[in-house]
């Protein structure tokens, strides 16, 4: 069969090396790519979000399955488009996609169908969400209702950074249009864990727990970003708080999306806290998770076309995962300054020689031009996700961080203590 994948991150790098094994793929498209997915998979620069440019290439190669990575072309309803014209594409319509696309809808649905988070109020002026804060207790969480790359979640310590973050959204207007409505809620304190299922609308499949470094600095300081490092299982995540997980939020989410007439096809992404009181999720995504799919993907034995094959015939309860009985852990390295302003166009160096048991996926990267040609320079804020497999979390990390020191650029930052950051709880 013939696959297009749409993206250009890690966490495609990973899904086009694990696609390009299965043995029922014939050739594997990306779009746009990146030089690491280049080694894998036919790279064609089109936009992730060029839905109709997407749609005229998947129709003149004749693709028999579009898979798609980032939520940007979910949001906006790529497989809507490409249903309408008949082909196959796997991922939640715009609809179901509100998941993610609005945390305002994510809310209210959590609400609706009784499933723990946090509480929360909804504002959409300066004003209104200024008086409220005032009564309220710090630390708070504000959080973007659109789409904001992982950026939009603003932690506020006191009532001057809240003050300050509500300036941002509301009258420096930073986040655009998704930062029209926001929510404010209350911090949760305890583990974060991201838990991953496969859905057909009907039957669900979850995958191995993973969990995911969110600040750009150790000891989890600084701002939020899309994610820095991520391991895989957690051990904090037991049996016993994976049924509960199962019960409480997984199936009433996909029972609810049925019931609000937008089932939920693709694949679900839960964050959890797992706080004194049980989990509560603090978000979903409707797309697999960057970076956590990086460990995932490599300690996966199923055939990942096969799991979307029996999401296609609505069979999923019949499918089974298996996993490598080891730990993974995947270290992101980024373009420093990030998730600010940031160079890009760094020669890469170190690349070759990484030892086995360690995977490179790229995200930010791409072939550099002129007097960089044949060599591979930074591209992005994210640039690479280097992957270990080991016996062990600790073995796994220091594979990991070896092959990390092993690969340099200018102003290269990354962080130290991936497997190691805990609880967000100080003391
Ligand atoms: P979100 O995009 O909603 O997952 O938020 C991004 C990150 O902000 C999460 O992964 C958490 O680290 C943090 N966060 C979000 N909501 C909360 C909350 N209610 N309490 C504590 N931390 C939160
Ligand atoms: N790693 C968090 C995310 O993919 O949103």
């Amino acid at each position: 069969m013939k696959v297009l994948l749409v993206g250009g991150g890690g966490r495609e790098h990973a899904l086009a090396w694990k696609i390009a094994q299965s043995p029922k793929v014939t050739k594997l498209f990306c779009a746009p790519g990146n030089a690491g997915i280049s080694q894998v998979a036919e790279c064609v620069p089109i936009a992730a979000e060029a839905v109709h440019e997407l749609l005229q290439f998947a129709k003149d190669q004749k693709i028999d399955l579009t898979v798609v990575g980032p939520e940007q072309p979910l949001v906006i309803g790529i497989v809507d488009t490409f249903r309408q014209q008949g082909l196959r594409i796997f991922g939640p319509t715009q609809g179901a996609a509100r998941l993610e696309g609005s945390k305002v809808f994510t809310k209210r649905f959590l609400e609706k169908y009784r499933i723990p988070t946090a509480s929360y109020g909804i504002f959409d002026t300066y004003e209104a969400a200024l008086s409220s804060i005032q009564k309220d207790n710090f630390p708070l969480v504000m959080k973007a209702d659109g789409l904001a790359a992982g950026k939009g979640v603003l932690i506020c310590q006191d009532f001057g950074e809240g003050k300050e973050a509500l300036e941002v959204f509301f009258r420096k207007r930073a986040f655009g249009a998704a930062g029209k409505r926001i929510v404010i809620e209350e911090f949760l304190k305890g583990e974060e864990v991201s838990y991953i299922a496969f859905s057909d609308g009907e039957h669900f499949l979850p995958l191995a727990s993973s969990k995911d470094h969110k600040r750009i600095f150790d000891n989890d300081q600084g701002l939020n970003t899309g994610g820095m490092g991520a391991f895989s299982p957690t051990p904090a995540f037991t049996p016993d708080l994976e049924k509960r997980v199962i019960e409480t939020v997984i199936r009433p989410t996909i029972q609810g999306m049925k019931d609000e007439g937008t089932p939920f096809e693709g694949i679900l992404y839960v964050g959890l806290m797992l706080t004194k009181e049980g989990p509560k999720v603090l978000e979903f995504n409707v797309r697999m998770g960057d970076p956590e799919t990086q460990p995932l993907l490599v300690r996966m034995k199923t055939d990942i076309i096969e799991i979307i094959e029996k999401v296609f015939t609505r069979r999923l309860h019949e499918q089974v995962v298996e996993w490598e009985a080891k730990t993974s852990l995947c270290i992101v390295m980024a373009s420093g300054g990030y998730p600010g302003k940031y160079e890009k166009g760094h020669v890469i160096e170190g690349l070759d020689g990484i030892q086995q048991d360690v995977f490179v996926f790229h995200a930010g990267t791409e072939w550099g031009i002129g007097d960089k040609k044949g060599k591979i320079v930074t591209n992005g804020g994210r640039v690479l996700g280097v992957t270990a497999l080991g016996d062990d979390l600790e073995e796994a990390r220091k594979k990991g961080y070896k092959a990390v020191s092993q690969i340099h650029w200018p102003h290269v930052h990354y962080r130290r203590d991936i497997g190691r950051s805990q609880s967000n709880e100080k003391g």
